[in-house]
């Protein structure tokens, strides 16, 4: 077809779409007239209602009712019984004096009951489509009960394994934490926010909040401009353009400015540069937070900043409720600030469908633990789990008695990680259970050896020890428990909690092989651990189907494909590392180790340049790294040109070659520096 013939489609195909965009902007004008139409009705303190979060209560009691009926509550987070929910919004909706619905918010992080591997976990399978039939599937199962707002995905770029939320982030890539914080996004989203399963996602925490200092939660952070521009933002840039339908303030300052309370953050660069029109909600209580941040005097002056930096809903610190009609009155908040935030919070409950099916239908059968979420997260976790180490051991084919042994063997609750809020661990497969139920034909020796990951006392390592004297292999589950993860749980110490060292000591001196399969949150320093085993599987704290999962790798069922999201460090001096870091004037080379330093050195003579005298300048396993049961040969790279120009692009090839009998995935990592001319 030539470009004449084309001209008159063009005009026809343009045509339609201005037609059609017309129609399908009417429905999103139609939103903004009724918002519009509905702002004009409402009273100052029923705004300041709508801008009011607070947490379930543990019932409804008549003060709370009277609250409902006098529209002074927008949306809960953790009310999640259904019934409470329903009998909630029924009084909102149809006692209030305009009827505007509740919305019910949960940290639906990582599954609701069904729970999948923790995010860095998830991170570790870089498949997008597991990643977002996860969330899906979590969006199935509390949508079910009323929950239609998840405050997740949290895209934190995190490179310090000792802050606990290293956990509930997809690692320290930004490109990996913009693609999969999306596949989230779509996951629990889907393409029509109406759709009863759908629930708004939450890009958080807005922004920087993994930069902690010392890896401690809540921490102060600095971070330049062109880093914050390089490194943070972009997930969460990608997240507004893929439509999130809210973000959430950090608890962090950045370079002295609290995120609840900054402007160029939350007006400059969300909304005048992005264009973001969803809702932003502050952290729990960290309007108030600003108080001891030293940047508000009191919790009227928190109302005041936050309210004027562009936070919309105040999350649990009062301070909107208590103080934001007053700060209008006084014009030290501009009642229009106030609109736009209410049209934020309004326009979201509209994209959600509530003001047309505000109830839900209670299930008619058990929504939890589908065939269809027990595989997904039976693969997920066969995804997410990296194999480390494996010297001529796995998969174990024909062996006739395994040793089940460790603190992490059997605990259904640990395995499910941080925010598996309300899981059942009696849904929990743990790996025990699994190889008992699935591998009747091995004989399964079993003794936890310690009760739990920070036990010191030895006096039942001897059962275990026992176990694997019995046994043709040694399967030793180590780790990190639950509590030790998460919000709030940042470590000095990243290596092996409790006597677990001294467990698996115990165990090399039986002469057995051993399978070291670690289940944790985080990176923890293990060197001298896996020097003494024959194989490794790591696992990111892999939720209800651990058990399956990683039985299907030790036993050949599946091949591990996982590779690390995540810089494993040597030791924790180390930290803060990953694998994009600048060169610096002087990068590593000619490494001397301490022990190697003769005494007396001469103070130059060992080189200068970046490196500790004590680990190098390597880690113990870099970002990206994983074995398979195969191996894969990559063919030379070639470009489609040496040069990139402005708007160009290369195309990069490979011939990769899977050279052993096993069927395997694999992920090739395609890794570029720009150098700064
Ligand atoms: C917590 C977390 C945040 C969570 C919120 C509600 O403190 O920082 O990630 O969504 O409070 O539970």
């Amino acid at each position: 077809m030539t470009f004449k013939k084309l001209v008159p489609w063009c005009v026809v195909i343009g045509f339609v779409i201005g037609l059609v965009a017309a129609c399908t902007d009417k429905p999103t004008n139609q939103t903004e007239k009724r918002i519009e139409a509905l702002l004009k009705q409402m009273t100052l303190e029923e705004k300041v209602g709508q801008l009011n979060q607070i947490n379930d209560v543990g019932g409804l009691p008549e003060d709370l009712k009277a609250q409902l009926a006098s529209g002074e509550i927008g949306s809960f987070l953790n009310v999640i019984d259904p019934e409470l929910i329903i009998e909630m919004q029924r009084i909102a909706v149809e006692e209030s004096r305009l009827g505007i619905p509740l919305i019910f918010a949960r940290d639906v992080i990582h599954g609701y009951k069904t729970i999948f591997p923790i995010p860095l976990g998830q991170a570790a399978s870089w498949n997008r489509d597991l990643v977002e039939l996860g969330a899906r599937i979590s969006a199935e199962e509390a949508s079910a009960i009323g929950i239609r707002w998840t405050f997740s995905p949290m895209i934190d770029i995190s490179r310090d394994a000792r802050w606990g939320r290293i956990a509930e982030s997809f690692g320290e890539d930004t490109y990996l934490n913009t693609e999969l914080g999306v596949a989230m996004i779509r996951g629990y989203q889907t393409d029509d926010l109406t759709d009863p399963t759908a629930m708004a996602a939450c890009a958080k925490h807005f922004v920087g909040y993994g930069a902690s200092e010392s890896g401690k939660d809540y921490n102060t952070t600095w971070i330049p401009e062109v880093q914050m521009r390089d490194v943070y933002l972009p997930p969460f840039q990608a997240a507004a353009e893929a439509g999130a339908a809210t973000f959430m303030c950090s608890f962090n300052d950045i370079n002295g400015v609290p995120s609840t309370g900054n402007k160029h953050l939350n007006i400059n660069i969300l909304r005048n540069e992005w264009g973001y029109d969803g809702v932003l909600v502050s952290d729990w209580g960290s309007a108030e937070n600003m108080i001891p941040h030293g940047f508000a005097h009191d919790l009227k002056d928190a109302a005041r900043i936050a309210a004027n930096a562009g936070m919309d809903v105040d999350m649990m610190s009062y301070a909107y409720p208590q103080h934001l009609a007053d700060l209008v009155r006084e014009g030290k908040v501009s009642e229009k600030t106030v609109d736009n935030a209410v049209r934020n919070i309004l326009r979201l409950k509209f994209r959600l469908g509530l003001f047309e099916n505000p109830y839900i239908e209670l299930p008619t059968e058990n929504p939890f633990y589908t065939e269809r979420a027990l595989e997904a997260a039976r693969q997920s976790v066969v995804e997410s789990t990296i194999l480390l180490k494996n010297e001529g051991v796995l998969p174990l084919t024909n062996v006739k008695s395994v040793a089940v042994v460790g603190p992490m063997s059997d605990a259904g609750l640990d395995q499910m990680g941080t925010w598996s809020l309300g899981a059942d661990p009696n849904f929990s497969i743990t790996p025990l259970a699994a190889i008992r139920s699935e591998y009747p034909n091995i004989t399964v020796n079993a003794a936890r050896g310690l009760e739990y990951s920070r036990v010191k006392d030895m006096k039942e390592v001897g059962k275990a020890v026992e176990a694997a004297r019995k046994s043709d292999v040694v399967l030793f589950f180590a780790g990190e428990e639950a509590i030790l993860s998460g919000e709030a749980k940042c470590l000095a110490n990243i290596s092996l909690q409790g006597a677990q060292t001294e467990m698996l000591k115990a165990l090399k001196a039986t002469g057995k092989p051993i399978v070291m399969v670690v289940i944790a949150g985080r990176p923890i320093t293990m060197g001298p651990e896996i020097e003494m085993v024959d194989a490794v599987l790591y696992a990111f704290h892999p939720g209800s189907m651990t058990g399956p999962g990683i039985a299907d790798l030790i036993f050949g069922k599946a091949i591990p494909s996982a590779k690390l999201p995540v810089t494993m460090p040597k030791m924790v001096g180390q930290l803060p590392i990953y694998y994009n870091h600048k060169n610096t004037g002087r990068p590593a080379n000619n490494i001397t180790y301490m022990d190697d330093i003769p005494y007396g050195a001469e103070q130059f003579s060992i080189g200068s340049t970046s490196y500790h005298l004590d680990a190098g300048d390597k880690p113990l396993y870099p970002f990206g790294y994983g074995l398979s049961y195969t191996t894969f040969e990559y063919s030379p790279v070639t470009l489609s040109s040496n040069i990139l120009k402005d708007n160009e692009t290369i195309t990069v090839s490979c011939d990769i070659t899977n050279t052993v009998k096993y069927k395997s995935d694999t992920v090739a990592h395609l890794i570029t520096r720009a150098l700064r001319g």
